[in-house]
């Protein structure tokens, strides 16, 4: 248990020679925090079938666990530490299993991880994805090793493998990697890196490439995509337009949008193309009290906030809108906590993606003293939950009978229906009708809950 770590350098492109396994062998893959690591996965999956891995369903029929984690919250980053736990287990019996930590816990800890859990075999920083077939090779060659692979990279074109192998009907890609806004509350500048956009003309062929496999729905993913600047000068709002002219792709959605960084120029390019481009926004607000959005310096006011939101249902009266809030921010007090109750009376969110503040390391506001308690942080986070659940129930009334575009994603063999989405990301459970994966249908909705709609087959596009 006491391997020296190895700081692992990639070899030059015609000196590096993947193993290749004459048999199968499995890989499990545990994902933690948002899309992007999702799509980090995915990736990762598809990159290590050129060594012949395929996924598995449960660890124990793994030859390769990754553990692909998030920082965002201490809460995550603890169950890296449960789960590793478990396999070290699993390595008695298996003494061949390799185990690897990628993702954000892995940029922020590096070797200490290495340190701290020898049942690791490698860290894998999220800039080192490409790396991870000679990784793993390397460590069939010599199992002894440890490897640390966690260096950021700040070339633009930043994968090599950018696409995922099998990507379904709907899926994602990236169109900017890491984070320069320094939310004070937020570690992901730090286990991402500063912000690159990927060249526009190299995402019009990914798109080309996912919709000659069938793709028919892409989420753009960045922390802040309304930041967006390609090599020649293209803004988030011309990318959108690109995209809907220049590719074949029916649906575009995208995540994540920053209010200080969205236009009214995004807005109306939204409202021109809105057969492409999808009715529904994530704006997360994240407190509803000036001070308090000043203090962790996200560059906006509530009442620029509402403007936008206002501009919003000027221009797409029928759009849908989410957000992320953190409550018990340092120093927030019960007044302006009302303002963030407040907010989600004015705003019609549709649903609200709401966390207690975790300090982070590195980050500002973990060092400022008027930290909040654990009581006061759950209390505040429940009342939020109690007034947005009557607001949804109200809301998701708005869909009883009437009919919607759905773009079928998959079929439930045990429900015995299918399953999509409508453009306003709502996702519709409904029966009837005939092979329907990938195709757009008319589906009428008999009933609306906040988070699903169920409807039945009406015809197809
Ligand atoms: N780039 C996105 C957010 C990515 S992190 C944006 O700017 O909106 C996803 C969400 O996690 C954030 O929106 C925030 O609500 C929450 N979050 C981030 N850091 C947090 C922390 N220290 N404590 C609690 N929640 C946090
Ligand atoms: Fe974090 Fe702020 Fe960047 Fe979002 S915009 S990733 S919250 S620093
Ligand atoms: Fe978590 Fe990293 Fe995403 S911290 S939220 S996995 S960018």
């Amino acid at each position: 248990m006491s391997q020296e770590i190895t700081r692992f350098k990639e070899s030059k492109d015609q000196l590096f020679q993947p193993v290749k396994f004459e048999e199968p062998r499995g890989v499990f893959v545990s994902t933690y925090g948002c899309q992007m690591n999702v799509n980090d996965s995915d990736r990762m999956i598809s990159l290590l079938e050129m060594l012949n891995y395929t996924p598995v369903q449960q660890p124990k029929d793994a030859a390769l666990i990754i553990i692909n984690s998030c920082s965002v919250r201490e809460k995550p980053v603890h169950k890296v530490h449960s789960e590793v736990g478990r396999y070290r287990k699993l390595k008695l019996t298996k003494p061949d299993l390799l185990v690897g930590v990628a993702g954000c816990v892995a940029q922020q800890e590096k070797d200490q991880l290495l340190k701290d859990l020898p049942a690791i075999d490698f860290v894998l920083g999220p800039d080192n994805i490409d790396s991870l077939p000679e990784i793993v090779s390397k460590l069939h060659k010599a199992p002894e090793e440890r490897l640390s692979a966690a260096r950021f990279k700040h070339q633009e074109a930043y994968h090599v493998q950018t696409l995922v192998q099998n990507p379904g009907v709907s899926t994602f890609v990236n169109i900017t990697k890491g984070c320069d806004n320094f939310c004070t509350f937020c570690v992901v500048p730090y286990t991402r890196g500063r912000e690159r956009s990927r060249p526009y003309k190299q995402l019009v062929e990914d798109i080309n490439k996912l919709t000659s496999r069938g793709v028919k729905e892409v989420t753009l993913l960045g922390q802040n995509v309304n930041s967006y600047t390609s090599d020649c000068g293209v803004n988030f709002a011309n990318l959108l337009k690109g995209l809907c002219e220049d590719t074949d792709i029916k649906r575009i959605r995208y995540s994540t949008s920053h209010p200080k960084d969205f236009t009214e120029e995004l807005i109306k390019i939204s409202a021109d193309y809105r057969d492409k481009i999808c009715e529904f926004i994530h704006l997360p607000v994240q407190s509803g009290n000036t001070e308090i959005l000043a203090k962790m310096n996200r560059g906006y006011s509530r009442e620029d906030y509402l403007e936008k939101v206002d501009k919003i249902f000027d221009y797409l009266p029928g759009a849908s809108l989410s957000t992320d809030i953190i409550v018990g921010f340092p120093g927030e007090t019960e007044q302006q906590f009302n303002d963030t109750l407040s907010l989600i009376d004015r705003v019609p969110y549709e649903s609200i993606y709401a966390f207690k503040y975790s300090p982070r390391p590195f980050t500002k506001a973990a060092k400022w003293e008027d930290h909040l308690s654990e009581e006061e942080k759950s209390d505040r986070l429940h009342r939020l939950f109690e007034k947005h659940k009557i607001i949804a129930h109200k809301l998701c009334e708005k869909y009883d009978d009437q009919e919607f575009e759905v773009l079928v994603e998959k079929r439930d063999e045990d429900r015995g229906n299918w399953s999509g989405r409508t453009t306003h990301n709502k996702v519709v459970n409904f029966v009837g009708g005939e092979n329907l994966v990938g195709k757009f249908v008319k589906v009428k909705i008999l009933k609306a809950f906040p988070l699903t709609l169920r409807g039945e087959f009406v015809s197809e596009y």
